[in-house]
Formats: C-alpha cells, structure tokens, sequence
C-alpha cells in the first residue's frame, strides 16, 4: 500500500476514537508484512490510567489476527500550536511497535516524517525468546 494511503487510513480511524477526557483524538494504521493492514484508535476510561493508545489498538488487533511483523505504521494526532513532540509516539507504544518490528519497519507521524524504529527508540528492551 502507498505510503499516503496508509497516512489516509490513521487519520479516518481518528473519527472512532473514544477521547471525551482528552479530546486528542489518535488514529493509527499498520501494514504487516504480510500486506494486510489493521487500523486503531485511543481509547479513553473514567479511570483514566486505563487508557489505551491508538498505535497499540491497531498493532494487538493485527497481533490477534495472527500476523507478526510490522512494515510500516502510520500515526495521526491532532495538529497543534505546539512542538511536534505532541505529535510523536509515547514511550510505551515505541517499546509495543519494536516488539513487533524489523530493522527496516518505517514509523511515518502525520505532519512530521518517517523514523527508523532504531531512531525512536534506541537500545530498545529485548529478551530473546526460546526458539
Ligand atoms: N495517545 C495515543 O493514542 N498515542 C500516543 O502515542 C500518545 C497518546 C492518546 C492517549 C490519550 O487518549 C490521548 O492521546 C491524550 O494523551
């Protein structure tokens, strides 16, 4: 899938978030290796801890349906006055996309470019599961 249509697909999954505390509405698309995409979107609670983001929703869903390896992931915020840190990925989800990914998986933030995971997150936490 084109890079654009992928951006495309994290700003329309904007329009299903659940963020009546925040109202920063996050969208999320994934491409998996295998050429299937998965969309997600954050996902607010009373209790506000129980939050959950959009990058994740849209990585566990494609996880769930048995795919494996991420190749690209697009991540829309809602533009703001401020520094485009508002637009990047949180640190919990940086650590959930490199479980999932590859040395070549790209991470594209809408209104700010592309990123190597590496870039995100260097020295990233890694166990090596038994084989
Ligand atoms: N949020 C995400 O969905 N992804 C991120 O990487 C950062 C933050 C959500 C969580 C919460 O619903 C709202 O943005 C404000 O923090």
């Amino acid at each position: 899938m084109p890079d654009n249509d992928l951006l495309k697909k994290a700003r329309k999954s904007k329009e299903s978030s659940y963020s009546p505390y925040s109202k920063f509405p996050v969208g999320a698309a994934v491409e998996m290796e295998s050429g299937k995409v998965f969309t997600g979107t954050n996902i607010e609670n009373a209790s506000y801890g129980l939050t959950m983001c959009a990058e994740r929703v849209a990585i566990f869903n494609a996880i769930s349906q048995g795919e494996t390896k991420i190749k690209r992931i697009a991540i829309s915020c809602p533009s703001t006055e401020g520094t485009i840190n508002s637009l990047m990925p949180c640190g919990a989800c940086r650590q959930v996309i490199s479980e999932f990914s590859t040395p070549s998986t790209i991470i594209t933030v809408d209104g700010v470019g592309e990123f190597k995971v590496s870039a995100l997150l260097p020295q990233a936490f890694e166990i090596q599961p038994d084989q």
